[in-house]
Protein backbone atom coordinates (compact mmCIF):
# COMPACT_ATOMS: atom_id res chain seq x y z
CA UNK A 1 0.00 0.00 0.00
CA UNK A 2 1.20 3.55 -1.11
CA UNK A 3 2.71 5.49 1.71
CA UNK A 4 1.04 9.09 2.80
CA UNK A 5 3.00 11.98 3.04
CA UNK A 6 2.36 15.26 4.47
CA UNK A 7 3.90 18.11 3.31
CA UNK A 8 3.60 21.46 5.53
CA UNK A 9 4.97 24.45 4.16
CA UNK A 10 4.24 28.22 3.24
CA UNK A 11 5.69 28.44 -0.07
CA UNK A 12 3.13 26.85 -2.79
CA UNK A 13 6.14 26.37 -5.17
CA UNK A 14 7.80 23.73 -2.65
CA UNK A 15 4.65 21.92 -2.32
CA UNK A 16 4.13 21.56 -5.96
CA UNK A 17 7.63 20.14 -6.88
CA UNK A 18 7.77 17.63 -4.48
CA UNK A 19 3.84 16.81 -4.97
CA UNK A 20 5.01 16.20 -8.68
CA UNK A 21 8.29 15.00 -7.37
CA UNK A 22 6.51 11.92 -5.68
CA UNK A 23 3.79 11.54 -7.82
CA UNK A 24 3.02 7.37 -8.00
CA UNK A 25 5.13 6.93 -5.44
CA UNK A 26 3.80 8.32 -2.00
CA UNK A 27 0.14 9.78 -1.29
CA UNK A 28 1.50 13.18 -1.09
CA UNK A 29 -0.74 15.78 0.88
CA UNK A 30 0.01 18.97 1.70
CA UNK A 31 -1.13 21.99 3.97
CA UNK A 32 -0.06 25.93 3.62
CA UNK A 33 -0.56 26.95 7.60
CA UNK A 34 0.11 25.01 10.88
CA UNK A 35 -4.05 24.98 11.69
CA UNK A 36 -4.72 23.26 8.19
CA UNK A 37 -1.75 20.44 8.63
CA UNK A 38 -2.79 19.52 12.12
CA UNK A 39 -6.30 18.98 10.41
CA UNK A 40 -4.82 16.45 7.88
CA UNK A 41 -2.97 14.54 10.37
CA UNK A 42 -6.02 13.93 12.77
CA UNK A 43 -7.88 12.94 8.73
CA UNK A 44 -4.84 11.18 7.40
CA UNK A 45 -2.55 10.07 9.97
CA UNK A 46 0.36 10.33 7.39
CA UNK A 47 3.41 8.05 7.47
CA UNK A 48 5.62 10.79 7.19
CA UNK A 49 5.51 15.24 7.51
CA UNK A 50 8.00 17.43 5.81
CA UNK A 51 7.78 20.23 7.94
CA UNK A 52 8.99 23.68 7.52
CA UNK A 53 10.30 25.63 10.71
CA UNK A 54 8.32 28.76 9.58
CA UNK A 55 4.95 28.70 9.28
CA UNK A 56 2.63 31.88 9.04
CA UNK A 57 0.22 30.75 12.14
CA UNK A 58 2.56 28.99 14.41
CA UNK A 59 6.05 27.76 14.71
CA UNK A 60 6.75 24.15 13.02
CA UNK A 61 8.82 23.40 16.10
CA UNK A 62 5.27 23.65 18.33
CA UNK A 63 4.08 21.77 15.73
CA UNK A 64 6.27 19.02 16.12
CA UNK A 65 6.30 19.25 19.65
CA UNK A 66 2.54 18.37 18.69
CA UNK A 67 2.67 15.81 16.70
CA UNK A 68 5.25 13.73 18.74
CA UNK A 69 2.80 13.93 21.81
CA UNK A 70 -0.13 12.96 19.46
CA UNK A 71 1.01 10.82 16.87
CA UNK A 72 4.46 9.29 18.45
CA UNK A 73 4.24 6.82 15.51
CA UNK A 74 4.66 9.51 12.38
CA UNK A 75 8.62 10.09 11.47
CA UNK A 76 8.98 14.13 11.02
CA UNK A 77 11.50 15.55 8.32
CA UNK A 78 11.70 19.29 9.30
CA UNK A 79 12.50 22.08 6.85
CA UNK A 80 15.03 24.83 7.78
CA UNK A 81 16.63 28.07 6.51
CA UNK A 82 20.70 28.11 5.57
CA UNK A 83 20.35 30.49 8.53
CA UNK A 84 18.64 28.51 11.13
CA UNK A 85 21.25 25.76 12.20
CA UNK A 86 20.85 26.12 15.77
CA UNK A 87 16.78 25.30 15.73
CA UNK A 88 18.05 22.06 14.06
CA UNK A 89 19.46 20.73 16.73
CA UNK A 90 16.54 21.71 18.93
CA UNK A 91 14.58 19.65 16.32
CA UNK A 92 15.88 16.78 16.35
CA UNK A 93 16.15 17.07 20.12
CA UNK A 94 12.10 17.17 20.09
CA UNK A 95 12.37 13.89 17.65
CA UNK A 96 12.62 15.32 14.23
CA UNK A 97 14.36 12.09 12.49
CA UNK A 98 15.99 14.21 9.98
CA UNK A 99 16.49 18.10 8.40
CA UNK A 100 16.88 19.38 4.78
CA UNK A 101 17.70 22.94 4.08
CA UNK A 102 16.54 25.39 1.77
CA UNK A 103 17.23 25.68 -1.08
CA UNK A 104 16.02 22.15 -1.51
CA UNK A 105 17.77 19.64 -3.79
CA UNK A 106 15.86 16.58 -5.32
CA UNK A 107 18.24 14.29 -5.11
CA UNK A 108 18.44 14.68 -1.17
CA UNK A 109 14.86 15.07 -0.82
CA UNK A 110 14.24 11.49 -1.95
CA UNK A 111 17.11 9.43 -0.12
CA UNK A 112 16.15 11.56 3.36
CA UNK A 113 12.53 10.63 2.85
CA UNK A 114 13.16 6.56 1.80
CA UNK A 115 15.85 6.46 4.53
CA UNK A 116 12.95 7.80 7.00
CA UNK A 117 9.97 5.74 5.75
CA UNK A 118 12.18 2.68 6.01
CA UNK A 119 13.37 3.41 9.76
CA UNK A 120 9.59 3.94 10.23
CA UNK A 121 8.89 0.44 8.95
CA UNK A 122 11.55 -1.45 10.94
CA UNK A 123 9.76 0.66 13.73
CA UNK A 124 6.61 -0.30 13.02
CA UNK A 125 8.26 -3.56 12.75
CA UNK A 126 9.69 -3.49 16.06
CA UNK A 127 6.22 -2.98 17.85
CA UNK A 128 4.45 -5.46 16.09
CA UNK A 129 7.22 -8.19 17.37
CA UNK A 130 7.07 -6.25 20.72
CA UNK A 131 3.31 -6.83 20.98
CA UNK A 132 3.07 -10.09 20.32
CA UNK A 133 5.88 -11.03 22.97
CA UNK A 134 3.81 -9.24 25.28
CA UNK A 135 0.59 -10.86 24.41
CA UNK A 136 2.37 -13.92 24.50
CA UNK A 137 3.67 -13.16 28.00
CA UNK A 138 0.11 -12.54 29.49
CA UNK A 139 -1.60 -15.38 27.35
CA UNK A 140 -2.02 -17.52 30.27
CA UNK A 141 -5.01 -19.71 31.11
CA UNK A 142 -4.76 -19.44 34.72
CA UNK A 143 -6.66 -22.39 36.93
CA UNK A 144 -5.87 -25.50 38.42
CA UNK A 145 -9.39 -27.14 37.91
CA UNK A 146 -10.26 -30.58 36.42
CA UNK A 147 -12.72 -28.30 34.03
CA UNK A 148 -9.83 -26.10 32.99
CA UNK A 149 -7.57 -28.84 32.42
CA UNK A 150 -10.08 -30.58 30.03
CA UNK A 151 -10.49 -27.17 28.03
CA UNK A 152 -7.30 -26.95 27.98
CA UNK A 153 -6.66 -30.52 26.54
CA UNK A 154 -8.89 -30.22 23.88
CA UNK A 155 -8.13 -26.98 22.37
CA UNK A 156 -4.39 -28.41 22.53
CA UNK A 157 -5.45 -31.45 20.24
CA UNK A 158 -7.50 -29.49 18.34
CA UNK A 159 -5.27 -26.62 17.47
CA UNK A 160 -2.91 -29.39 15.44
CA UNK A 161 -5.34 -29.19 12.89
CA UNK A 162 -5.49 -26.16 11.06
CA UNK A 163 -8.56 -26.60 8.69
CA UNK A 164 -10.91 -27.58 11.47
CA UNK A 165 -12.67 -24.50 12.38
CA UNK A 166 -13.20 -24.37 16.46
CA UNK A 167 -15.86 -23.01 18.35
CA UNK A 168 -15.61 -21.77 21.79
CA UNK A 169 -18.60 -20.87 23.96
CA UNK A 170 -19.60 -20.20 27.22
CA UNK A 171 -21.25 -17.21 29.89
CA UNK A 172 -19.43 -14.18 29.34
CA UNK A 173 -16.20 -13.49 30.96
CA UNK A 174 -15.32 -17.37 31.02
CA UNK A 175 -12.45 -16.49 28.54
CA UNK A 176 -13.08 -17.05 24.96
CA UNK A 177 -11.41 -14.19 23.77
CA UNK A 178 -7.73 -15.32 25.88
CA UNK A 179 -8.81 -18.87 25.04
CA UNK A 180 -9.08 -17.87 21.08
CA UNK A 181 -5.57 -15.90 21.36
CA UNK A 182 -3.71 -18.92 23.39
CA UNK A 183 -4.70 -21.50 20.65
CA UNK A 184 -3.40 -18.82 18.22
CA UNK A 185 -0.20 -17.86 20.03
CA UNK A 186 0.69 -20.53 22.36
CA UNK A 187 -1.01 -24.01 20.78
CA UNK A 188 -0.31 -23.28 17.30
CA UNK A 189 2.92 -21.92 14.96
CA UNK A 190 1.10 -20.40 12.32
CA UNK A 191 2.92 -17.81 10.70
CA UNK A 192 0.43 -15.21 10.12
CA UNK A 193 -1.34 -12.97 12.54
CA UNK A 194 -4.52 -13.27 14.84
CA UNK A 195 -7.03 -11.12 13.14
CA UNK A 196 -10.50 -10.22 15.53
CA UNK A 197 -13.68 -9.64 13.54
CA UNK A 198 -16.11 -8.54 16.21
CA UNK A 199 -19.98 -9.77 14.33
CA UNK A 200 -21.57 -7.62 16.74
CA UNK A 201 -20.13 -4.42 15.77
CA UNK A 202 -20.47 -5.29 11.97
CA UNK A 203 -23.60 -4.60 9.62
CA UNK A 204 -24.36 -6.54 6.84
CA UNK A 205 -23.57 -3.39 4.75
CA UNK A 206 -19.91 -3.48 6.02
CA UNK A 207 -19.51 -7.17 6.35
CA UNK A 208 -18.16 -7.63 2.44
CA UNK A 209 -15.91 -4.94 2.25
CA UNK A 210 -14.34 -5.52 5.76
CA UNK A 211 -14.37 -9.08 5.29
CA UNK A 212 -13.40 -9.66 1.66
CA UNK A 213 -11.88 -5.89 0.98
CA UNK A 214 -12.63 -4.51 -2.40
CA UNK A 215 -10.86 -3.84 -5.67
CA UNK A 216 -10.02 -0.14 -6.46
CA UNK A 217 -12.97 1.51 -7.41
CA UNK A 218 -15.35 -1.15 -6.44
CA UNK A 219 -17.76 1.63 -4.97
CA UNK A 220 -18.07 5.43 -4.48
CA UNK A 221 -16.38 5.83 -1.54
CA UNK A 222 -13.82 2.85 -1.51
CA UNK A 223 -10.35 3.68 -1.43
CA UNK A 224 -8.41 4.54 -4.99
CA UNK A 225 -5.74 1.61 -3.85
CA UNK A 226 -8.46 -0.94 -2.85
CA UNK A 227 -8.39 -2.86 0.43
CA UNK A 228 -7.39 -5.66 1.74
CA UNK A 229 -10.00 -7.77 3.62
CA UNK A 230 -9.39 -9.42 7.24
CA UNK A 231 -9.84 -12.79 5.92
CA UNK A 232 -6.35 -11.74 3.70
CA UNK A 233 -5.28 -10.08 6.73
CA UNK A 234 -5.46 -13.01 8.74
CA UNK A 235 -3.60 -15.04 5.53
CA UNK A 236 -1.80 -18.10 7.64
CA UNK A 237 -2.89 -17.24 11.04
CA UNK A 238 -6.30 -16.98 12.59
CA UNK A 239 -9.47 -15.20 11.78
CA UNK A 240 -11.33 -14.70 15.22
CA UNK A 241 -14.92 -14.44 14.95
CA UNK A 242 -16.33 -13.07 17.94
CA UNK A 243 -19.61 -13.02 18.85
CA UNK A 244 -20.73 -15.05 15.87
CA UNK A 245 -24.20 -15.64 17.61
CA UNK A 246 -25.38 -11.96 16.57
CA UNK A 247 -24.63 -12.16 12.63
CA UNK A 248 -27.37 -11.61 10.96
CA UNK A 249 -29.01 -14.54 8.82
CA UNK A 250 -28.00 -12.90 5.59
CA UNK A 251 -24.33 -12.44 6.26
CA UNK A 252 -24.47 -15.89 8.07
CA UNK A 253 -25.55 -16.96 4.38
CA UNK A 254 -22.27 -15.24 3.12
CA UNK A 255 -19.78 -16.84 5.86
CA UNK A 256 -21.18 -20.32 4.99
CA UNK A 257 -20.31 -20.00 1.53
CA UNK A 258 -16.65 -18.80 2.20
CA UNK A 259 -16.42 -21.92 4.93
CA UNK A 260 -17.21 -24.35 1.92
CA UNK A 261 -15.81 -23.25 -0.92
CA UNK A 262 -12.64 -22.02 1.54
CA UNK A 263 -12.56 -19.22 -0.62
CA UNK A 264 -14.24 -15.74 -1.71
CA UNK A 265 -13.89 -12.69 -3.82
CA UNK A 266 -12.75 -9.32 -3.07
CA UNK A 267 -16.10 -7.00 -3.93
CA UNK A 268 -15.23 -6.12 -7.31
CA UNK A 269 -12.73 -8.56 -7.96
CA UNK A 270 -12.86 -11.25 -10.53
CA UNK A 271 -9.96 -13.21 -8.87
CA UNK A 272 -10.84 -16.17 -6.34
CA UNK A 273 -8.86 -15.78 -2.88
CA UNK A 274 -7.98 -18.93 -1.16
CA UNK A 275 -8.76 -18.98 2.72
CA UNK A 276 -5.36 -20.08 4.57
CA UNK A 277 -6.78 -18.60 8.05
CA UNK A 278 -7.83 -21.23 10.79
CA UNK A 279 -11.37 -19.86 11.82
CA UNK A 280 -11.99 -20.04 15.59
CA UNK A 281 -15.33 -18.93 16.31
CA UNK A 282 -16.89 -17.84 19.98
CA UNK A 283 -20.78 -17.19 21.02
CA UNK A 284 -21.60 -16.57 25.10
CA UNK A 285 -24.98 -17.15 23.34
CA UNK A 286 -26.62 -20.94 23.34
CA UNK A 287 -26.58 -21.36 19.54
CA UNK A 288 -28.25 -24.84 19.55
CA UNK A 289 -31.34 -22.60 20.94
CA UNK A 290 -30.56 -19.62 18.29
CA UNK A 291 -30.95 -22.13 15.66
CA UNK A 292 -34.00 -24.10 17.14
CA UNK A 293 -35.52 -20.37 17.28
CA UNK A 294 -34.76 -20.07 13.73
CA UNK A 295 -31.92 -17.04 14.43
CA UNK A 296 -29.17 -19.36 13.72
CA UNK A 297 -28.22 -20.95 10.14
CA UNK A 298 -28.43 -24.71 10.82
CA UNK A 299 -25.96 -25.79 8.44
CA UNK A 300 -23.28 -22.61 9.85
CA UNK A 301 -23.82 -24.18 13.12
CA UNK A 302 -22.40 -27.91 11.85
CA UNK A 303 -20.07 -26.08 9.71
CA UNK A 304 -18.30 -24.47 12.83
CA UNK A 305 -19.46 -26.92 15.54
CA UNK A 306 -16.54 -29.23 14.53
CA UNK A 307 -14.71 -29.39 17.40
CA UNK A 308 -16.42 -27.34 20.03
CA UNK A 309 -14.94 -26.58 23.68
CA UNK A 310 -16.86 -25.07 26.22
CA UNK A 311 -15.64 -23.06 29.07
CA UNK A 312 -17.72 -23.69 32.35
CA UNK A 313 -19.04 -20.79 34.25
CA UNK A 314 -16.70 -19.80 37.13
CA UNK A 315 -18.84 -21.15 39.74
CA UNK A 316 -18.63 -24.48 38.60
CA UNK A 317 -14.97 -24.65 38.82
CA UNK A 318 -14.33 -23.35 42.16
CA UNK A 319 -11.09 -24.48 42.47
CA UNK A 320 -9.96 -21.81 40.06
CA UNK A 321 -10.74 -19.02 42.32
CA UNK A 322 -7.66 -19.30 44.40
CA UNK A 323 -4.43 -19.44 41.74
CA UNK A 324 -6.72 -17.11 40.08
CA UNK A 325 -6.91 -14.51 42.24
CA UNK A 326 -3.29 -14.91 43.48
CA UNK A 327 -2.65 -13.84 39.72
CA UNK A 328 -4.72 -11.10 39.26
CA UNK A 329 -3.28 -9.90 42.98
CA UNK A 330 0.47 -10.07 40.98
CA UNK A 331 0.02 -8.69 37.90
CA UNK A 332 -2.22 -5.48 39.20
CA UNK A 333 0.88 -5.01 42.13
CA UNK A 334 3.00 -5.03 39.24
CA UNK A 335 0.88 -2.75 36.94
CA UNK A 336 0.04 -0.09 40.54
CA UNK A 337 3.48 -0.47 42.15
CA UNK A 338 0.84 -1.82 45.06
CA UNK A 339 2.65 -4.45 47.55
CA UNK A 340 -0.26 -7.13 48.64
CA UNK A 341 1.60 -10.39 49.16
CA UNK A 342 -1.26 -12.34 50.03
CA UNK A 343 -5.15 -12.96 51.02
CA UNK A 344 -6.34 -13.36 54.16
CA UNK A 345 -8.59 -16.99 54.60
CA UNK A 346 -11.36 -15.14 55.29
CA UNK A 347 -11.44 -12.74 52.58
CA UNK A 348 -10.34 -15.74 49.78
CA UNK A 349 -13.93 -17.19 51.74
CA UNK A 350 -15.70 -14.10 50.61
CA UNK A 351 -14.69 -14.68 46.73
CA UNK A 352 -15.23 -18.16 46.93
CA UNK A 353 -19.06 -18.23 48.44
CA UNK A 354 -19.65 -15.49 45.86
CA UNK A 355 -21.64 -17.05 42.59
CA UNK A 356 -19.61 -14.46 40.21
CA UNK A 357 -22.16 -13.82 37.24
CA UNK A 358 -19.68 -11.84 35.45
CA UNK A 359 -17.29 -15.22 35.51
CA UNK A 360 -13.59 -14.72 35.41
CA UNK A 361 -13.59 -10.71 33.85
CA UNK A 362 -15.73 -10.28 37.24
CA UNK A 363 -13.24 -11.52 39.31
CA UNK A 364 -10.46 -9.37 37.36
CA UNK A 365 -12.66 -6.15 37.91
CA UNK A 366 -12.74 -7.04 41.92
CA UNK A 367 -9.13 -7.97 42.19
CA UNK A 368 -7.96 -4.66 39.77
CA UNK A 369 -10.23 -2.41 42.34
CA UNK A 370 -8.59 -3.35 45.49
CA UNK A 371 -5.79 -3.19 44.69
CA UNK A 372 -6.02 -0.03 43.40
CA UNK A 373 -8.00 1.42 46.02
CA UNK A 374 -6.21 -0.46 48.84
CA UNK A 375 -3.25 -0.46 51.03
CA UNK A 376 -1.38 -2.59 52.47
CA UNK A 377 0.22 -6.02 52.37
CA UNK A 378 -2.41 -8.47 53.04
CA UNK A 379 -6.00 -8.75 51.03
CA UNK A 380 -9.32 -8.47 53.38
CA UNK A 381 -12.55 -9.15 53.77
CA UNK A 382 -12.94 -5.59 54.66
CA UNK A 383 -11.76 -4.90 50.93
CA UNK A 384 -14.18 -6.97 49.52
CA UNK A 385 -17.39 -4.87 51.06
CA UNK A 386 -18.82 -4.26 47.57
CA UNK A 387 -19.35 -8.23 47.25
CA UNK A 388 -22.34 -9.12 48.69
CA UNK A 389 -22.88 -12.57 49.31
CA UNK A 390 -25.98 -13.83 47.34
CA UNK A 391 -25.86 -11.18 44.74
CA UNK A 392 -25.74 -12.22 41.35
CA UNK A 393 -27.56 -13.34 38.34
CA UNK A 394 -30.46 -15.06 39.95
CA UNK A 395 -31.88 -12.03 41.46
CA UNK A 396 -35.27 -10.69 40.24
CA UNK A 397 -34.96 -7.01 38.45
CA UNK A 398 -36.31 -4.58 40.72
CA UNK A 399 -36.69 -6.67 44.20
CA UNK A 400 -34.30 -4.34 46.01
CA UNK A 401 -36.17 -1.59 45.37
CA UNK A 402 -37.20 -1.18 49.28
CA UNK A 403 -33.96 0.53 50.36
CA UNK A 404 -31.91 3.08 48.80
CA UNK A 405 -32.31 3.33 45.18
CA UNK A 406 -28.91 2.22 43.63
CA UNK A 407 -28.94 3.52 39.90
CA UNK A 408 -26.20 0.94 38.66
CA UNK A 409 -28.71 -1.96 40.29
CA UNK A 410 -31.95 -0.83 38.79
CA UNK A 411 -30.18 -0.44 35.57
CA UNK A 412 -28.51 -3.54 35.51
CA UNK A 413 -32.32 -5.66 37.00
CA UNK A 414 -33.66 -4.12 34.12
CA UNK A 415 -31.44 -5.03 31.53
CA UNK A 416 -31.00 -8.58 32.88
CA UNK A 417 -35.34 -8.78 32.87
CA UNK A 418 -35.39 -7.19 29.05
CA UNK A 419 -32.85 -10.16 28.33
CA UNK A 420 -34.57 -12.40 29.71
CA UNK A 421 -37.65 -11.69 27.70
CA UNK A 422 -35.63 -11.02 24.65
CA UNK A 423 -34.28 -14.50 25.14
CA UNK A 424 -30.65 -13.23 25.12
CA UNK A 425 -31.36 -11.12 22.13
CA UNK A 426 -29.89 -7.39 22.35
CA UNK A 427 -31.51 -5.84 19.99
CA UNK A 428 -35.00 -6.98 20.90
CA UNK A 429 -33.80 -6.05 24.63
CA UNK A 430 -32.69 -2.98 23.49
CA UNK A 431 -35.69 -2.61 22.07
CA UNK A 432 -38.27 -3.27 24.89
CA UNK A 433 -35.98 -0.85 26.94
CA UNK A 434 -35.75 2.25 24.36
CA UNK A 435 -32.03 1.88 24.71
CA UNK A 436 -30.00 2.31 21.67
CA UNK A 437 -28.51 -0.48 20.77
CA UNK A 438 -24.90 0.32 21.28
CA UNK A 439 -25.43 1.74 24.63
CA UNK A 440 -27.11 -1.52 25.26
CA UNK A 441 -24.06 -3.31 24.56
CA UNK A 442 -21.71 -1.23 26.44
CA UNK A 443 -24.26 -1.78 29.22
CA UNK A 444 -23.89 -5.63 29.14
CA UNK A 445 -20.13 -5.21 29.00
CA UNK A 446 -19.60 -2.73 31.83
CA UNK A 447 -22.03 -4.90 34.47
CA UNK A 448 -21.22 -8.41 32.58
CA UNK A 449 -24.53 -9.03 32.23
CA UNK A 450 -24.01 -11.05 28.80
CA UNK A 451 -24.84 -14.53 28.09
N1 LIG B 1 -8.31 -18.75 33.00
C1 LIG B 1 -7.99 -17.44 32.96
N2 LIG B 1 -6.80 -17.03 33.39
C2 LIG B 1 -6.47 -15.72 33.36
N3 LIG B 1 -7.26 -14.76 32.91
C3 LIG B 1 -8.48 -15.11 32.46
C4 LIG B 1 -8.90 -16.47 32.44
N4 LIG B 1 -10.15 -16.51 31.93
C5 LIG B 1 -10.48 -15.24 31.63
N5 LIG B 1 -9.49 -14.40 31.94
C6 LIG B 1 -9.51 -12.94 31.79
O1 LIG B 1 -10.81 -12.50 32.08
C7 LIG B 1 -11.23 -11.49 31.17
C8 LIG B 1 -12.44 -11.95 30.39
O2 LIG B 1 -12.08 -13.00 29.51
P1 LIG B 1 -12.50 -13.02 27.98
O3 LIG B 1 -12.55 -11.63 27.44
O4 LIG B 1 -11.66 -13.99 27.28
O5 LIG B 1 -13.99 -13.55 28.13
P2 LIG B 1 -15.05 -13.91 27.02
O6 LIG B 1 -15.51 -15.29 27.30
O7 LIG B 1 -14.48 -13.63 25.67
O8 LIG B 1 -16.20 -12.90 27.36
P3 LIG B 1 -17.28 -12.17 26.38
O9 LIG B 1 -18.26 -13.23 25.97
O10 LIG B 1 -17.91 -11.14 27.26
O11 LIG B 1 -16.51 -11.60 25.25
C9 LIG B 1 -10.03 -11.21 30.30
O12 LIG B 1 -9.30 -10.16 30.86
C10 LIG B 1 -9.23 -12.48 30.37
O13 LIG B 1 -7.87 -12.23 30.15
MG1 LIG C 1 -14.84 -12.13 24.31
Amino acid sequence: MMENILVVDDDRSILKSIQMMFEGKYAVTTAEKGGEAQKRIQDREPDLVLLDIGLPDMSGMDLLAEIRRTNPEIVVVMITGADEASTVVKAMKLGAYDYLVKPLDGQEIKITLQNALENRRLKDRIRRIQQANGERYSLELVGKSEKLKNVMTTARNAAKSVDTPLLLTGESGTGKGLLARVVHYRYSDLPGPFVTVNCTAITHELFESEIFGYERGAFTGARAEGKKGRFEAAADGTLFLDEIGSMSLSTQAKLLGVLEDRAFYRVGGSKAVRVSARIIAASNMDLEKAVEEGRFRKDLFFRLNVVKVELPPLRERPDDIVPLTEYFVKTHNEKTGKKFARTSPEAMKVLQDYSWPGNVRELRNAIERVVLLEDGDELLPGHLSFIRPGQGGTRAPGADFSGELDYAETIKGLIREALRRSRGNVLEAARLLKMPPHKMRYRIKKYDLGN
